[in-house]
């Protein structure tokens, strides 16, 4: 992960941008409806497949959050976010 990048995403993880700029990238919402679609094809064709996404480059995991208005996350069998840099959102235990 860059230098560069780095900042840009905590900045965001943390909300700051969430709701502006990185949230609204350009084609996020049409490319999550058009793989939404994809994915109820994809079930319905081979209804006993598991369904697994592996998100690579997910950075702070707003698509997989995005999604879930198009394409219920519940419906994947598994679900991964792969990503370089390390995680700037923490789950307190
Ligand atoms: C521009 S951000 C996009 C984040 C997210 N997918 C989104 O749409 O909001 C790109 C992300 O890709 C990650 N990345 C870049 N190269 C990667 C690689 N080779 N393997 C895994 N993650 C990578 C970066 O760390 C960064 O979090």
């Amino acid at each position: 992960m860059s230098s560069t990048m780095r900042p840009f995403l905590k900045v965001a993880a943390v909300g700051c941008l969430g709701a502006g700029v990185y949230k609204t990238y350009p084609g996020r919402q049409t490319l999550l409806r058009l793989c939404a679609a994809h994915l109820r094809q994809m079930k319905k064709e081979n209804p006993d497949k598991p369904l697994v996404w592996v998100d690579i480059g997910g950075g702070t995991g707003l698509n997989i959050e995005e999604m879930d208005k198009y394409f219920p996350i519940g419906d994947f069998d598994s679900v991964y976010l792969i990503d370089l840099c390390q995680p700037y959102v923490y789950f307190p235990a």
